[in-house]
């Protein structure tokens, strides 16, 4: 790591006898203080807090940059309070978009329309041009998630010159991709005007660590503002000092190599993101877990189709190896074709 890491110095630097009669009632005070004299105020950041705020802008390439220790919940919905501050009533989203998009809107008294995905294999695929078109005409900004949980891409490129041309704002929920800003061709950052990196699950940030980003100076204040109405006003420094850590963490080449040739290697999911590894199990999903949980081997989800295991930076060759291993000996089903979409609790909620 060639960067300070600004927030982790202040925490370690404080590490001497402190007797605290300040907030949390823990009062043990170590790495989780609160906004004292010396650690600075996430509100009005003119510190350690400043300068990380700073540094992760310049790294993804934003006008403005803002720490999140509430999720990338709270950067959809600070995204979408900057909007409609700018004058949106409607947004258009992929129907199957993380409930947090409908909620929000919910919240924002905005309408939602949603742009409909057709699934293959029980899973909602990208929108094309021509629903996203059709979707935004009927709405003043589009929302996209880039990559989804299955690993895919939205077209940025028509998304980006579709809202150049219509004179309406990108927004794009990366939840799935905070490793992406080393590879700009699919990196949110390069094509949206609002977008959050959701470190905490392909990076190595703690949960609910994320960021929430502007390219836009103009828009850059209305999302201070929207984070200022959804985030904490206790920030957690643990979580903060991680999101910092896990923004200015190194590529990590061999693993993604390493992903590729395994996903070909075993008859994973074609998809384009190397940190979701898509399993093909149909009916023998459920014991398959069962076996690999024996093991001590957890993956992230079992749609009841595919169970798929999630990478990252930090993810060890010797894993993948033995995940491999596992694989050999377990029984496959076929997929079922027919699967319906949204077998994720997570995204059961309707817009
Ligand atoms: C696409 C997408 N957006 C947003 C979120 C919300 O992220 P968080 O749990 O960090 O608030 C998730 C959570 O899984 C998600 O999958």
């Amino acid at each position: 790591m060639t960067e300070i890491l600004h927030i982790q110095r202040m925490l370690d630097a404080q590490k001497r006898e402190h007797i605290s009669f300040h907030t949390p009632g823990h009062k043990r005070a170590g790495e989780d203080i609160t906004e004292l004299s010396y650690s600075d105020c996430l509100a009005s950041p003119r510190g350690v807090l400043k300068a990380a705020e700073e540094d992760v802008a310049r790294i993804l390439g934003a006008d403005a940059s803002f720490l999140l220790t509430d999720g990338s919940t709270a950067g959809v919905f600070s995204m979408l309070y900057a909007v409609r501050a700018a004058g949106a009533r409607s947004v258009a989203a992929p129907v199957f978009s993380h409930p947090s998009v409908w909620r929000a809107c919910r919240v924002l008294g905005m309408k939602a329309v949603p742009i409909p995905q057709i699934t293959v294999c029980g899973i909602a695929r990208q929108p094309n041009d021509s629903a996203m078109e059709t979707a935004l005409a009927e709405a003043d900004a589009l929302l996209l998630t880039s990559p989804d949980y299955y690993g895919f891409f939205p077209p940025l490129s028509a998304a980006a010159a579709l809202c150049k041309r219509t004179g309406k704002p990108l927004l794009i929920d990366g939840a799935h991709g905070g490793h992406l800003h080393f590879t700009p061709a699919v990196y949110a950052g390069c094509y949206a005007d609002l977008w959050v990196d959701g470190v905490h699950k392909s990076l190595p940030a703690m949960t609910q660590g994320a960021v929430v980003s502007s390219k836009r100076e103009a828009l850059s204040p209305l999302l201070r503002e929207g984070v200022r109405c959804f985030r904490t006003t206790s920030p957690s420094y643990p979580i903060m000092a991680s999101v910092e850590y896990a923004v200015k963490y190194p590529r990590n080449e061999q693993i993604e190599a390493a992903a590729v040739a395994f996903k070909r290697r075993h008859g994973c999911l074609e998809n384009d993101d190397w940190t979701k590894i898509l399993v093909p199990f149909g009916k023998q999903s459920g014991a398959a877990q069962l076996a690999l949980e024996g093991a001590g081997v957890y993956p992230e989800f079992n749609d009841g189709n595919y169970i798929m295991f999630y990478l990252s930076p930090c993810t060890k060759a010797e894993e993948l190896e033995k995940l491999a291993s596992l694989l050999l000996v377990l029984p496959r089903g076929e997929v079922a074709p027919d699967a319906p979409a949204g077998a994720i609790p997570m995204y059961s909620e309707e817009p």
